[in-house]
């Protein structure tokens, strides 16, 4: 059998883990709020419209928080449409989906929904077709107390308390051309600095995130970092990114490898923060916010089925995208990689949460259920609290496609408060299990080992309401811990969560 082996050490720590990095994302985009989240008249719904079921699988998945409410959707999007009295709420052509929003869910109802679901808002603003003034409103509309002309209209609409909304995107992915209206470099650089500076003078306890490039594969990635950050860099805390990707080909190997793609790119926006933040003689560190990440290819097409058929109707299925085990793999591999940048990366958000490009799937009057990429997200949410430690390993290489010297095991570790040792594996090998061994002598009161695994013969296996539960996590025996040291065979094709406990 092949073998690995890691060493970890107790001092070797790469930073805490901001919970954070297990974040999610409910966009006003196809079938995620209406007839995700939101159904009135469902069997399971509550009084305020919400699925008792969709909120039962999300607080299982435990994301700490939820990005809102776009998105694309969000660069055409005006706040003051989704608040007040329901009924006389205007309905919107949205021109980024091609759909009609109604507006019957709105702040008010999202925050509701995320104290229900057990998560924290992250509130986008509109960069596109709004500017400063709507940015501080909508501030002092959500967490200034009272006294004043929007503070006071958010408790007339019911809320006497103020949401306390600590985190703020300031727009969604200004530099793609698809945006409504998209903004070079400079020009987004100069609204969002303005943008933060008074949503700050409003609330000095928020957090604001600047919009990076839509992805690494932007004909302006860096140049737009470079820019955006020299008008924004002292205002604002976090930069964005956002990466997708997909499998049209069907090469599982390079597929897997992927996420070394992901790695190179957090390092190099990081490298480029520091670079602005050097150049400017600054203090202040930036972090980043991998505020949309997943696999997203399998609804292409017939997305443009559904607009030829229906533009602009309500809640269209779009990026209703079935997930099938090998994504649940590379999804497992891209959490390594954020807990592998855990002292840059603070925020990060599966895009998304119900329906669209998601882990929880739903069908009218029907069922919920979760897809294959829900376990390793669930598990890494669980299990990858406390620190992440420098994990050093050494495994069998492979190459393919477009990267040399893939590591066959992808591997990091975590420590939790209580000193349990939690690793995280995915062995990318189509037909070799690894003999992994992991020196864990420096960790104290280990005693014990428990080995949940991720496998299915099939890589295109999916999730359905009918059979919800042909790909999920098992336990698995044989692992063992002998004088400091852990030994565990961790089979082909697999996502694996190994952990020594005290
Ligand atoms: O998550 C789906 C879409 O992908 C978002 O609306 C947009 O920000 C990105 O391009």
């Amino acid at each position: 059998m092949k073998q690995a082996n890691m060493t970890l050490d107790r001092a070797y720590v790469i930073d805490r883990i901001d919970p954070r990095i297990y974040g999610s994302f409910i966009e006003h985009l196809g079938r995620a709020v209406y007839g995700g989240i939101y159904e009135p008249g469902h069997p399971t719904a509550d009084e305020n419209g919400f699925r008792r079921d969709v909120i039962e699988l999300v607080r299982r998945l435990n994301v700490p928080v939820t990005r809102y409410p776009g998105g694309n959707f969000v660069s055409g999007f005006d706040w003051e449409d989704s608040v007040g009295p329901r009924g006389q709420r205007r309905h919107r052509l949205d021109l980024a989906w091609f759909t009609t929003e109604t507006n019957e869910v709105g702040l008010h109802e999202f925050v509701q929904w995320c104290s229900q679901a057990n998560t924290e808002p992250m509130y986008a603003i509109n960069l596109g077709t709004r500017g400063v003034d709507a940015a501080r409103a909508v501030v002092e509309y959500a967490n200034h107390p009272g006294g004043s002309c929007w503070s006071d209209l958010r408790r007339k609409n019911g809320a006497d308390k103020p949401f306390g909304i600590k985190l703020w995107c300031l727009g969604n992915e200004m530099d793609g051309p698809w945006q409504i209206s998209h903004k070079t470099a400079s020009e987004y650089g100069r609204v969002a600095n303005e943008a933060a500076k008074v949503m700050k003078w409003v609330d000095p306890s928020i957090e604001v995130v600047a919009c990076g490039s839509s992805s690494s594969q932007m004909p302006t990635f860096g140049d737009w970092e470079l820019q955006m950050l020299d008008e924004c860099y002292e205002n604002v805390d976090y930069v964005s990114l956002h990466r997708y990707y997909g499998n049209p080909t069907g090469d599982t190997r390079a597929f897997l490898a992927r996420s070394m793609d992901l790695d190179a790119f957090i390092r190099t926006v990081a490298a480029i923060c520091d670079a602005v933040g050097g150049k400017k003689h600054a203090r202040k560190k930036l972090h980043l916010s991998f505020d949309e990440w997943n696999v997203w290819y399998h609804s292409r097409e017939q997305d443009q089925e559904v607009w030829k058929q229906d533009k602009w109707n309500r809640a269209l299925p779009l990026l209703e995208d079935v997930y099938n085990f090998e994504d649940a793999l590379l999804v497992g591999s891209m959490l390594i990689t954020f807990l592998r940048n855990a002292d840059r990366v603070k925020i990060a958000c599966m895009a998304q949460l119900v329906n669209v490009i998601a882990p929880i799937m739903t069908r009218k009057g029907g069922g919920a259920w979760a897809q294959t990429i829900y376990w390793p997200l669930m598990q890494a949410s669980r299990y990858g609290r406390g620190e992440a430690l420098r994990a050093i390993v050494d495994s069998p290489l492979y190459d393919c496609g477009d990267y040399e010297a893939v590591p066959e095991l992808d591997a990091t570790a975590t420590v939790d408060e209580e000193g349990h040792v939690s690793i995280f594996a995915v062995n990318r090998s189509l037909t070799e299990d690894i003999r992994l061994r992991a020196d864990l002598r420096s960790f104290d009161g280990l005693r014990a080992v428990e080995h949940s695994v991720l496998h299915h013969d099939d890589v295109n296996a999916v999730n359905t309401e009918l059979k919800p539960d042909e790909v999920r996590p098992v336990s698995a025996r044989g692992g063992e811990l002998k004088d400091g040291y852990l030994e565990i065979t961790v089979p082909a094709l697999s996502w694996n969560v190994i952990r020594a406990i005290r």
